[in-house]
């Protein structure tokens, strides 16, 4: 794998100038690993589209160093939007702005928004400081995966989904460990009156709402407006097929919490103790059932708020 390991200062700004220049680099994150361009250099977004065999009109997230370059990608942003910034960034939390002008159509899908995201990965953020010093104003990323895909939580994963489509002379993966999180972030649309979570994740409607301080209930909603790629129905999916229901039989993946029985003659994929040992480990055991040749998995939800809602929500996008 063209991959580098705890990247020195001076590796870093080899980085920070490779995506200046117009290279692809596989990002680590938090939440899960992205694909990572100039997000003010069409042709190297136009090839994360080719490379993940991504639909043109899908917008990406631009990830910045810190809140202060909100105002250069957005306009009017709203005091509640401000106030989750300060609250949850660096984090797994994407706010949908009014865009400015700097943010073209090839990023936000022709539409009005533009997605910002400030992740909380030491090496991220040290490459994103060193691309705004040397000029750059911010970094589209999708998720790492082929369009459809389950999203990679390691470098690994990232060289199996798209290595074979990177082009090896330029564009390289920075191996920053697993992901903590392990499912995508959070997104906010922001350009109402109260915020509205068009994407579930580890920032819940709670927080949301704690921060906010809306009495209004924070809405998990599909925005008929807006089009977020993760909200096609079928996403997050792995080549064997998911059951939510039903009894494992012979062969048969099986994740569950810890406290649930394998049962018999099936493979144990995860036995997470918590949710987010749940959401940290489940893509990459999407991921070895795969390569173990599984074809059905069994899985049994997690209940409750919170994460469990953004889990679910990914298990049952995985399953159709
Ligand atoms: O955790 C994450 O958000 C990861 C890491 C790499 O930051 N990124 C990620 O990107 O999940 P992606 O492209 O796989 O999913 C981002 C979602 C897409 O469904 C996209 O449609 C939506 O965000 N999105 C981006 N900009 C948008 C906008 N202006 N309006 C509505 N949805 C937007
Ligand atoms: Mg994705």
């Amino acid at each position: 794998m063209f991959a580098i390991t705890n990247p020195s200062p001076s590796a870093i700004n080899s980085a920070a100038k490779a995506l200046l220049g117009g290279a692809l680099v596989g990002i680590p994150t938090e939440t899960v690993y992205g694909l990572a361009a100039d997000a003010e250099n069409e042709a190297a977004v136009a090839r994360i589209y080719s490379v993940k065999g991504r639909p043109q009109d899908h917008p990406v997230i631009v990830h910045i160093g810190s809140a202060n370059y909100l105002t250069k990608w957005a306009i009017n942003i709203p005091d509640y939007a401000l106030k989750l910034a300060k609250e949850y960034w660096p984090g797994p939390m994407t706010l949908i702005l009014e865009r400015s002008e700097i943010a073209k159509d090839f990023i936000t899908g022709g539409q009005d928004t533009v997605g910002l995201r400030v992740p909380a990965h030491v090496t991220t953020l040290a490459l994103l400081e060193e691309f705004h010093k040397l000029g750059g104003n911010g970094i589209a990323a999708p998720s790492a995966n082929r369009f459809g895909a389950v999203s990679p939580t390691n470098a690994e994963a990232v060289q199996s989904e798209l290595g074979e489509s990177l082009d090896q002379s330029r564009d390289f993966i920075i191996d920053g460990g697993q992901s903590l999180v392990g499912i995508e972030s959070t997104i906010i649309d922001c350009t109402g009156e109260f915020p509205s979570v068009l994407r579930p994740g580890a920032i819940s409607e709670k927080m949301i709402m704690t921060t906010t301080t809306t009495s209004q209930k924070v809405k998990v909603t599909n925005h008929p407006k807006i089009r977020v790629s993760g909200s096609l129905d079928q996403h997050y999916s792995p080549k064997a097929k998911i059951l939510l229901s039903g009894f494992a039989s012979l062969g048969d993946g099986f994740i569950a919490l810890d406290a649930l029985d394998t049962p018999e003659g099936a493979v144990r994929l995860a036995s997470p103790n918590t949710l987010e040992e749940f959401a940290r480990t489940l893509y990459s055991a999407l991921r070895e059932a795969d390569e173990q040749g599984i074809e059905r998995i069994v899985i049994i939800p997690p209940e409750g708020d919170g994460l469990a809602i953004a889990i679910r929500d990914r298990l049952i996008r995985a399953a159709r």
